[in-house]
């Protein structure tokens, strides 16, 4: 592995701005203090700092010698809205909130790499740190853009980079294409006619309706997409009704759909609003659908994406990097850069959980599990790999 020693070096320091912002995390949009601690820690490098796009938004200025190309780091900075069950010194001190998907670490590799590159000037061009809010949900990439984000910081590619429990520690998973999936939400509501439960003829059934709603979407997935085409669609919600002799009027059923493509995404919904309807109506019944599109699916760019990949060989060797790793389901706001900018979203492997304290009975390592904590061993690789990002970056050519 080849780490760049003087970040090696910097790790305690790092590392205790990793767990302070881990001990006080925020949610979406309200990234206040952690934005603060972000903007100090770059202004004490010297770095020239852009406060408040999408709110709390943090972009950190770097430029080099001389004219060049510009290329944008991005790191999340929010948390969730979920009760920490560890109880390490650094574990939250704020009820319900929990940095459990690791944007603490994120913030903090960036970090790094922005002082690293501060004290050397050695290149062409503009790096571009971007500390984004709301990544759980809200949006904050999305906000950022609108608030303007590339007209005031002109990026010739984008890259970001998550944390991957499982994945081992020195390691790296990336693939071109799809890398996670869009993320979308539905409600579907029955309305029917309500009734004695003892005489079911009198009534127009909506539970009954919503049943076979249920059942025939799934025919969606089987026998209206090709094969080839990954997609979910889980029905995860399903209420109606307050007794066991009435009959209700109407009943609900929601879910989400998940999906690497648009084209994919619009035949869903399409078929999801014609099944819902016409079978409703088969048992003289009306349904109404709301569709809501979250994220759409982030899909890395080609020729970033092996850009990036050489970086990472470079980095930790050719064994240690997957360059083909399975896309996952899971959605990510990352995904609007990617479709404002070329670009490449990658993991970085978080190991198994083993760099946890032991004896407080905890749980799995997993992203958005309430005993997670993400592993300060991999600080200096996420610092050094964005480091040689810019830098090869803007060496090179095209
Ligand atoms: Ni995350």
């Amino acid at each position: 592995m080849k780490l760049i020693p003087e970040i090696l070096q910097a790790k305690p320091q790092i590392e205790k701005i990793r767990r302070d912002i881990h001990a006080h995390p925020e949610l979406c949009f309200q990234e206040q203090r952690t934005s603060d601690v972000i903007a100090k820690q770059l202004e004490s490098w010297g770095l020239p700092v852009h406060r408040g796009l999408g709110k709390t938004g943090v972009v950190a200025i770097i430029e080099g010698q001389g004219p060049g190309k510009k290329i944008g780091l991005r790191a999340d900075m929010d948390a969730l809205p979920l009760q920490e069950h560890n109880r390490f010194a650094h574990a939250s001190k704020h009820e319900g909130k929990m940095h459990a998907c690791g944007h603490d670490g994120h913030v903090a590799m960036l970090l790094g790499a922005c002082e690293y590159l501060a004290k050397h000037r050695d290149f062409k061009g503009t790096v571009y740190a971007i500390f984004q809010p709301a990544e759980e949900g809200g949006g904050g990439a999305r906000e950022m853009i609108k608030d303007g984000l590339f007209d005031l910081f002109p990026c010739d590619a984008v890259f970001g980079m998550h944390n991957w429990p499982g994945l081992a520690v020195g390691e790296f998973g990336v693939t071109p294409g799809p890398m996670m999936a869009s993320s979308n939400e539905f409600r579907i509501t029955v309305t029917g006619k309500g009734g004695h439960a003892a005489l079911p003829h009198n009534s127009a059934d909506p539970l009954f309706a919503a049943a076979q709603i249920i059942q025939g979407l799934q025919g969606i997935i089987t026998r209206n997409k090709r094969p080839v085409d990954s997609a979910v669609l889980s029905i995860t919600q399903c209420h109606a009704g307050d007794a066991s002799n009435i009959i209700p009027d109407s009943a609900w059923i929601g879910g989400t759909v998940r999906t690497f493509t648009i084209e994919v995404l619009d035949l869903i919904e399409s078929r999801l609003r014609h099944i819902a309807g016409t079978v409703a109506q088969a048992y003289d019944c009306k349904a109404d659908v709301e569709f809501l599109r979250n994220y759409p699916p982030t899909i890395n760019h080609e020729k970033e994406t092996a850009f990036a990949i050489s970086v990472m060989q470079e980095l930790v060797g050719e064994h240690r990097v997957n360059p083909r790793i399975d896309p996952t389901m899971g959605a990510e706001d990352f995904a609007y850069m990617l479709q404002a900018k070329p670009g490449c979203y990658a993991f970085i492997g978080n190991g198994d959980g083993d760099h946890r304290s032991t004896g407080h009975g905890m749980g799995p390592c997993h992203l958005h599990n309430p005993t997670y904590d993400f592993n300060d061993e991999i600080l200096p690789l996420g610092s050094s790999y964005w480091v040689k990002l810019a830098q090869k970056y803007l060496a090179s050519e095209s």
